[in-house]
């Protein structure tokens, strides 16, 4: 097996050994106002929600994860099939190893061939050119592309990479030149105004904020270590709850997406309250799938649907842009946060 279809395995089988159930994240500091008129009825309320121009029944999609090796090519075939019963967008985990290794292509693939009229997206790192990024597309037929910024994960990677310099500039040409629209997202690490704004001023339209409070990525590649650890890097970054308020000011100059600890029904309320236009599941949905298998994830994801439509009902808002206009109360650290950074 090659280092990088070693490495797929691992941080599957490290983000399960990792994985705490039930939030246990900054979505537990953010709390709803109770009001005892929601003056609607259940049937009064849309889930609807837009992706890269592509309409959702459901405001929340299966982030980027993985590919990569034989283990992982199941995994992905049964979330395929998750997404081809509920219609939702999924999203491979990067193809690199892919572009690199030809004979690992099966893996991604599956994605496709499980799921033939879904909205698929490719996802690569920003180190590459816009060939490989077509490439990556090419390989999933896929509807749009993800960019993933991992920069912490990356240095604590054995392996990883130690040159970031032209991030950016790769990241413009790729949005400008491969054809399908572009999602840049963190990976668990979150994002600030200024990242935000950064990517604003390269044309990029749909951001990820991916923050702290599930999956980390610094702890994963610890353990994959053996030398020194960097245990400090392992509280690194923004909350997906800080990073929405960090986001918050550019709500209508660029497509703001969230994910980063999203467990419950509960958290995909409160991130699209807090400016998210929908959610990304990782950690949570690759436990439901490893552990239960894709039917019965499937009905537990029904099962959210009542849930979403039940939480909306009690906040009497009937779509996801109504629930931007939610009462909401913040523990103290969040409002310091926000006090230090000056958002309002
Ligand atoms: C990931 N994530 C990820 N992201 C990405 O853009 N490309 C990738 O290849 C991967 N690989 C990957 C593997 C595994 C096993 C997991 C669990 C996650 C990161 C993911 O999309 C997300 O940003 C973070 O995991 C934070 O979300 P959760 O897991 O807390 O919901």
């Amino acid at each position: 097996m090659n280092i990088d279809s070693k490495r797929k395995d691992e941080h599957v089988e490290l983000a399960e050994k990792q994985y705490v159930s039930g939030s246990q994240s900054d979505f537990q500091k953010v709390r709803f106002v109770h009001h005892s008129f929601p003056e609607m009825a259940t049937k009064d309320v849309s889930l609807q929600a837009h992706l890269l121009g592509h309409d959702m029944p459901l405001p929340f999609y299966i982030n980027g994860m993985t590919g990569g090796s034989e283990k992982t090519k199941k995994i992905n075939a049964d979330l395929a099939e998750v997404a081809r019963q509920l219609n939702l967008v999924m999203a491979s985990g990067s193809v690199s190893a892919a572009i690199k290794h030809p004979e690992l292509v099966d893996s991604f693939k599956v994605i496709r061939d499980v799921n033939p009229n879904g909205f698929v997206l490719a996802n690569m790192g920003p180190n590459h050119s816009v060939e490989n990024a077509k490439r990556a597309v090419d390989i999933l037929q896929a509807n749009g592309l993800q960019i993933h910024i991992n920069a912490p994960q990356e240095l604590v990677m054995p392996e990883g990479d130690r040159d970031f310099s032209i991030w950016l500039k790769q990241i413009e040409q790729i949005v400008a030149h491969v054809g399908v629209p572009v999602m840049v997202k963190e990976v668990g690490f979150g994002m600030s105004r200024q990242t935000i704004q950064q990517l604003m001023s390269i044309g990029v339209q749909w951001v990820d904020v991916s923050g702290r409070g599930g999956t980390n990525f610094a702890a994963i590649e610890n353990e994959r270590r053996t030398s020194f650890s960097y245990d400090d890097l392992e509280n690194w970054g923004q909350s997906t709850v800080i990073s929405l308020l960090e986001a918050y000011e550019f709500k209508s100059d660029v497509h703001i997406l969230a994910s980063g600890g999203v467990k419950t029904p509960y958290d995909i309320i409160k991130a699209l309250s807090l400016g998210a236009e929908a959610v990304g599941l990782s950690g949570q949905l690759l436990n439901m799938v490893v552990n239960d298998g894709p039917e019965k994830t499937i009905m537990t994801l029904e099962g959210w649907r009542d849930k979403l439509i039940a939480i909306m009902t009690l906040l009497g808002k009937k779509s996801i842009t109504e629930l931007q206009e939610t009462d909401l109360i913040f523990q103290r650290d969040i409002i310091d946060w926000c006090d230090m950074r000056m958002i309002d």
